[in-house]
């Protein structure tokens, strides 16, 4: 005890990764329980830019334990990239630790990703290319590479030809791409074995150890709920599952370990690649939020969808969840927009009206969002470090976001610098001392 988990509570890119570096600092492991490369966090740290796609946070702090959990599907040339780039900056990377069960994004896997979405056309996912969906099937077909792999030559060899054996056929537009050669492949991933040698662990263990001695663990989740593969918007998800629970699978804990639960949204909602979004805004306004929130994904570069905040959808992510707490972020990108608009509800053209998300996909598509106004606010938030600094208008809004989703804000974010944020009164020091 405790551990407290972060989820995405929208589409994903709600600024997870800010929030799991602010908490990093308070915990002694970090670790990352589901997803892959799909992910992406940037964090700003003194003037200073970082991105990671598989590393945890935290890594920025030294002594901490950053563990890629057994959940996590591993592209080894992005991981040993993303190792190399930090050594390079002078980062201290002992502390890295990498489940030996987890499982291994093959190349094979990311030609089958980019094959499957050609294959669909406008039917297509939207994916972010990465190899996630075809490794987690592997993975569910008892097909897949671990890391634990990469320690044997004869096991990893064995292992690929089998993998590959049943796909001979959808990889046949390939077989000219050297990568695909199973000699070149296997010595490609014994390399990165040797590389990964040093952190390759017993995640799990090292997180019942640490608390069982009371440290504080931080379960840094990817995505967000409304992509997760069980619960979201199905087929436009991603292969894993976003939502609290699945830290318990993905890093080797029992539920009761997870003792909080913070959902991360942004004041307004966004969405990368295909599927429903009731509250998307295809116009003036929703190029407004693009531009101003720069809201460009740091995995693929692609344009994010935006709109109104969805307070239906976040009282979805609330129950699914457990949420104990909300932190709101990008605050600052609604200064100066007025009204505000809170959707609330959903409406069916037939007049049903849904006050909880609704489950039927055909449902889902044909909702219209229907808004509470709220007046906006003016001026320049990125100085305000207390509520009190917030105009009266901004306050309300998030006064109001905590009423349609009945979960506190206890943190919001004013700006991209880590030290850009409010932490919300007694509500805050309640959750974080229950946290940490
Ligand atoms: P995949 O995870 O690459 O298979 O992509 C499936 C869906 O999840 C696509 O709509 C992606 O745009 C979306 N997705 C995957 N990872 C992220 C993320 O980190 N942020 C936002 N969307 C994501």
């Amino acid at each position: 005890m405790p551990g407290l988990v972060i989820v995405g509570a929208q589409w994903g890119d709600e600024g997870k990764g800010k929030v799991t570096d602010l908490l990093a600092e308070r915990a002694d492991v970090v670790i990352r329980f589901q997803g892959g490369n799909n992910a992406g966090h940037t964090i700003i740290r003194d003037g200073e830019t970082f991105k990671f796609h598989l590393i945890p946070s935290g890594i920025l702090y030294p002594g901490k334990t950053c563990a890629i959990g057994n959940g996590v599907v591993i592209d080894p040339g992005v991981l040993t990239g993303e190792i190399e780039g930090l050594r390079e900056r002078g980062v201290d990377i002992s502390g890295l630790r990498v489940s030996a069960n987890a499982h291994l994004i093959m190349p094979y896997h990311v030609l089958l990703d980019t094959a499957g979405e050609i294959r669909l056309g406008k039917l297509e996912i939207g994916t972010t290319r990465r190899g996630i969906g075809p490794c987690y099937a592997d993975k569910a077909s008892r097909l897949g590479i671990r890391v634990q792999d990469l320690l044997d030559e004869k096991i990893l060899r064995k292992k690929i030809m089998a993998a590959m054996e049943p796909k001979q056929q959808m990889l046949r537009p390939f077989v000219k791409d050297p990568a695909l050669d199973l000699h070149t492949m296997t010595e490609t991933y014994m390399t990165y074995g040797h590389r990964l040698e040093p952190h390759i662990a017993d995640t799990a263990k090292l997180c019942w150890d640490a608390l069982d001695r009371d440290a504080t663990v931080l379960f840094e989740g990817a995505q967000g709920t409304m992509l997760d593969l069980d619960h979201g918007t199905y087929p436009f998800v991603t292969s894993s599952n976003p939502i609290a629970g699945s830290a318990t699978i993905g890093a080797g804990v029992g539920p009761g370990d997870l003792n909080e639960v913070w959902g991360i949204a942004k004041a307004y909602a966004t969405r990368v690649g295909a599927g429903p979004f009731p509250t998307e805004l295809d116009d003036e306004m929703g190029e407004l939020l693009r531009e101003r929130g720069g809201e460009v994904g740091t995995t693929t570069g692609r344009d994010r969808r935006t709109g109104w905040i969805d307070t239906v959808a976040l009282r979805y992510g609330r129950r699914l969840n457990g949420l104990t707490a909300l932190v709101v972020t990008k605050l600052d990108v609604l200064s100066g927009i007025d009204p505000l608009r809170i959707c609330v509800r959903y409406r069916h053209p037939d007049g049903a009206v849904f006050d909880e998300f609704p489950y039927h996909q055909s449902i889902i598509h044909a909702v219209e969002p229907e808004y509470e106004e709220m007046p906006g606010f003016e001026g320049d938030i990125s100085a305000a470090r207390r509520e009190e600094d917030l105009p009266a208008e901004a306050r309300d809004y998030l006064n109001a976001l905590t009423d349609h989703t009945g979960v506190p804000v206890v943190l919001v974010g004013v700006g991209p610098g880590r030290e850009q944020v409010i932490w919300m009164g007694k509500e805050a020091e309640q959750r974080l001392s229950a946290a940490t």
